[in-house]
């Protein structure tokens, strides 16, 4: 099985070799320290060895679980969750699937999120299109009181269990948390759902490999074996006795840090193909909590080409100079589409006739990158020989294991997210939650 590669030759325009291969001795050392759990956040290093730790047995109960869901018949499978409890598994179903597969019709489930947002008519039209829909879902929620997820659980736990009764609502019904703590874990217990546990050493960003992940693409009808596969190659792939010319994620972790020494303050993760746009979305809350504190940090943004070369294009090719982007390039597509010849040729595009699209998009993507290049933006690239479980499962554990040792070398702790609480805080103080009374009245002074 073919695996990813990591070009980043157009960045040298920027920085040395020298530099980046400077980091070895460091990145070694880091390495080591998140396969010995001796870092930062070393509490929640389940994830380094994650892989390789899934059991058969897991994976058959993750297959099990959706076949039963599947024999029920569900046309829509519902996963409520949030970041880390929601964009893993979302990344890899987008990549996944026939971006038409709701219009077109399947035999298999269709994965739709809740509890990803309080977008009040967001939760009205997906209450209204399950009425008439034959539906399961999954609540996930690693410390069980996170409020968007719960208060979109809260709606449709009423609405499923109003639809086929409160028994048969119960085995359609998965919940996936903590072990022991949090409110989502007593209500599983009292209810008697069939329950999956998110380690309590893997952070909510890390745990696409987890049942958090795992389960609703096995619902969907992907393959979770060659996804993990994947993930355990780039695993072996990357581990401390691997020498620094052959570990991507260091290779990877080094030249961005290398670049943000120099200026590049901005990292753009750049598609081809508009599968993908979630993958970005997972890297950049993988990449964006991880390293984004005290005061330092890459900021993750993303764009999908050649749409948001209409729209970025300009400020990439000639804005600030602080940017680098890193290319996710995929070898070759799945299905062949070529351009016709036209005998009228009104258009001009019979210099075209005969190649297949992805020819034009591949011209697009070289063209793009020598531009950006000589424009200012240092350019790494990272080919998918096939948009696939297997390169897919590679890619994940490449960008976790890049981020541990990325925050290690930015010298922060990549593995909590403290900033977070902020928000949550106020928004509880606004809305005069109970243990909140001194924040309220603090907050609505300012107002
Ligand atoms: O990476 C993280 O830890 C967070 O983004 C969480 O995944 C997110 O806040 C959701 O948390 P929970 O799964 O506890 O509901």
């Amino acid at each position: 099985m073919e695996k990813i590669t990591l070009n980043f030759d157009k960045t040298f325009d920027f920085i040395s070799e020298d530099a980046v291969n400077g980091y070895a001795a460091e990145l070694q050392k880091h390495n080591e320290a998140l396969h010995n759990k001796m870092g930062k956040g070393n509490d929640f290093l389940g994830w380094v060895k994650l892989p390789s730790s899934i059991t058969e047995a897991e994976l058959a109960d993750f297959e099990a679980t959706a076949k039963t869901l599947q024999d029920k018949k569900i046309e829509i499978f519902v996963v409520i969750g949030i970041g880390g409890s929601y964009l893993g598994a979302k990344a890899v179903l987008d990549a996944l699937s026939d971006s038409f597969a709701h219009l077109k019709g399947s035999d298999k489930p269709l994965v739709l999120f809740a509890g990803q947002n309080i977008g009040e008519d967001y939760l009205h039209e997906l209450r209204e299109l399950l009425k008439n829909k034959e539906y399961a879902m999954a609540v996930i929620s690693k410390s069980g009181t996170t409020t968007e997820p719960a208060i979109a659980f809260r709606l449709l736990k009423k609405d499923i269990e109003d639809k086929y009764g409160k028994e048969e609502a119960k085995s359609r019904i998965v919940a996936v948390t903590d072990a022991n703590r949090g409110a989502l874990k007593s209500l599983a217990v009292s209810e008697g759902y069939k329950t999956y546990v998110i380690p309590d050493d893997v952070g909510g960003r890390f745990s696409v490999l987890t049942p958090v992940g795992l389960l609703a693409i096995a619902v969907a009808g992907f393959d979770i074996r060659a996804l993990v596969q994947g993930s355990v190659d780039m695993e072996n792939a990357s581990g401390p006795d691997t020498a620094f010319e052959n570990n991507l994620p260091a290779q990877y972790a080094a030249v961005r840090n290398e670049l943000y020494k120099n200026g590049k303050l901005i990292e753009i993760l750049v598609n081809y193909n508009p599968k993908l746009h979630y993958v970005s979305e997972w890297w950049k809350q993988l990449y964006g909590e991880s390293e984004g504190k005290e005061g330092k940090g890459i900021f993750p943004a993303s764009v999908d080409f050649t749409s948001d070369l209409h729209s970025m294009g300009q400020y990439i090719q000639e804005g600030e100079r602080t940017l680098f982007e890193t290319v996710i390039s995929i070898g070759t597509p799945d299905q062949e589409v070529s351009i016709p010849t036209d005998a009228d040729n009104l258009d001009g595009l019979n210099f075209l006739a005969g190649k297949r699209v992805d020819e034009v998009n591949k011209m697009a993507e070289l063209g793009t990158m020598l531009a950006h290049v000589d424009g200012g933006v240092p350019n790494m690239q990272i080919v998918l020989p096939k948009l696939n479980e297997y390169s897919l499962g590679q890619l994940i554990y490449f960008f976790e294991k890049a981020c541990g040792l990325s925050g290690y070398v930015l010298d922060v702790n990549p593995f909590d997210q403290p900033g977070v609480e902020a928000y949550k805080k106020n928004m509880f103080a606004l809305l005069e939650k109970p243990g909140f009374e001194e924040e309220t009245k603090a907050i609505k002074a300012r107002l």
